[in-house]
């Protein structure tokens, strides 16, 4: 008689049907000196893709088909700084899509091998345009070409934050038992935030919904929108959030290092968000917060800050709940 052994990962007929059901850690070091406060991240990592994007990527592809905007013959395009490029180059080889991506030169030449791995075509936009140019640059490519692509232009899909509220938030629901009181989320293109955010809203009113974003234009969280200079995506509500706050890109590394000292070998925005979810934890006292760790460390590696800032083996490079004075440290966006 075959043995049932709990856990064990399904097996699936393509690696699209792996994305989503992604486990929570407890970052129990974390939670010293909190008031009964259960620390727990999300590890959007797990995807198959690597990232969080897989599911507004997959979702958006899904809705495609069936309206017949996605035919065999056309290319799926799209602005990304990365991740969503990586799941549509993913969905697109497994699937048999052409994918052409317009990504900022300036991405990490992992996502770049990556990509090209994968089969995607790349267009590279001016690096100092950020994601903005990127997104600019696809909206022309379509413009000039509507019947070779098919666009799903994440910053303006509904399918982007829909994917989360069909799957991230009932996972994070189902895996706190329902106990969730506060959930902390990076915006992008905000995807993540505003449907797992309305999600939670309808299941109980009183989980505090908070949103993390660069505290300036200028900044190294990879991924992440600072929203009042950016090109705002249509698919953003500011007024679903209980709290914004912004994060310095100096806190995010340390706490990027920090989590890899612990093994959990994260990406920039997940030391970011936990950065805001940390600024919630101290304030808070019998809650159960979960914050979005949404991608891995290995895109990353060719960053200098992983040989930087503090002696990993000296004291508190895990932000433990020590107060940081004047050093622009997490904190509301006063907008
Ligand atoms: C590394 C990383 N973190 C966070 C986000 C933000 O996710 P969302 O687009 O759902 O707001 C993204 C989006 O691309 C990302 O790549």
């Amino acid at each position: 008689m075959p043995v049932a052994i709990p856990g064990l990962p399904r097996t699936a007929s393509s690696i699209v049907d792996l994305i989503g059901n992604t486990p929570m850690i407890r970052l129990s070091k974390f939670e010293a000196g909190l008031r009964h406060v259960e620390l727990y991240a999300k590890a959007e990592w797990k995807n198959p893709g690597g990232s969080v994007k897989d599911r507004a990527a997959a979702r958006m592809i899904a809705d495609g088909e069936c309206s017949g905007a996605l035919t065999r013959d056309k290319i799926i395009l799209d602005a990304t700084s990365g991740n969503t490029g990586i799941a549509y180059a993913m969905i697109g080889a497994a699937c048999g899509y052409r994918v052409r991506l317009c990504v900022p030169q300036n991405v990490t030449p992992e996502r770049k091998k990556i990509l090209r791995a994968l089969g995607a075509e790349i267009v590279f936009t001016d690096p100092m345009e950020g994601s903005d140019g990127a997104i600019i640059r696809a909206r022309a490519m379509y413009a000039a070409d509507p019947d070779v692509y098919f666009y799903p232009d994440q910053y303006n899909n509904p399918g982007n934050w829909r994917a989360h509220y069909d799957t991230t938030a009932p996972e994070i629901i189902e895996q706190t038992g329902g106990r969730l009181t506060h959930f902390v989320a990076g915006l992008g293109t905000s995807g993540t935030f505003i449907g797992a955010g309305r999600r939670f809203r309808e299941f109980n009113p009183s989980i505090r919904l908070i949103s993390v974003q660069p505290d300036s234009p200028l900044h190294g969280l990879e991924g992440l929108k600072h929203m009042e200079t950016a090109i705002v995506p249509g698919i953003y509500e500011p007024e679903l959030a209980d709290e914004e706050l912004g994060v310095s890109t100096e806190e995010a590394f340390e706490l990027t290092r920090g989590l890899a000292r612990q093994g959990l070998f994260v990406g920039i925005s997940s030391g970011a968000n936990l950065a805001g979810a940390l600024n919630v934890a101290r304030r808070a006292s019998d809650a159960v917060i979960v914050v979005i760790f949404p991608d891995g460390g290995e895109k990353y590696l060719s960053e200098r800050f992983w040989d930087e800032g503090s002696d990993p083996s000296g004291a508190d490079p895990l932000g433990a709940p020590t107060p940081r004075s004047g050093e622009g440290g997490s904190g509301p966006l006063g907008r």
